[in-house]
């Protein structure tokens, strides 16, 4: 018998592609471009990300492969990278994920496990919740922060002083 069982809930909103909140529009259709310049030759699998920035700067990027596969970046550290490089004294408000495979827009695109550890420690860096909005074909999801994507997350505070 276990001591004790933790529930951890996330909260994600969900809405209708044409009832997006207004705020994340431009976002949503940066994100949505950006699959259009990815270099996805393996995988056929076009992903572009978009990021706010606190000065109202928009960055966006999309994945990059590699022959040599784990050489590759996925679009949203791609993305976020880019916007931290350029900008270190912005904190990064939201970031948009949108998905094209075979043409099509996907209907749900979530961000792999590393770029969730990435999206977590640019949320702690800057100490602001970053909206994640992640742009299906048919519906937008919205967290209000990175971290809900990652329970039980590492975030270095334990790393010897
Ligand atoms: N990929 C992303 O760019 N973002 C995601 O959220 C999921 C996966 C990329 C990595 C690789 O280039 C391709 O999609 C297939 O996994």
């Amino acid at each position: 018998m276990p001591v004790r069982e933790l529930i951890i809930e996330t909260k994600i909103k969900v809405f209708p592609v044409d009832g997006m909140p207004d705020e994340y529009r431009k976002l949503a259709k940066a994100a949505q471009e950006a699959t259009r310049n990815a270099y996805a030759p393996y995988s056929n699998f076009n992903v572009g990300s978009a990021v706010l920035l606190d000065n109202g700067e928009i960055i966006s990027g999309n994945n990059q492969e590699n022959a040599a596969y784990p050489s590759g970046l996925c679009a949203e550290r791609v993305a976020l990278f880019a916007a931290n490089s350029q900008y270190p004294d912005s904190k990064v408000l939201a970031i948009a994920i949108a998905a094209v495979a075979k043409g099509e827009q996907v209907n749900l695109i979530t961000p792999c496990g590393a770029c969730r550890q990435v999206l977590f420690e640019v949320e702690n860096r800057y100490n602001c919740p970053m909206k994640v909005i992640l742009c299906g074909k048919e519906r937008i999801y919205i967290t209000e922060s990175a971290s809900s994507l990652l329970p039980l997350s590492f975030d270095g505070s334990d790393l010897p002083k």
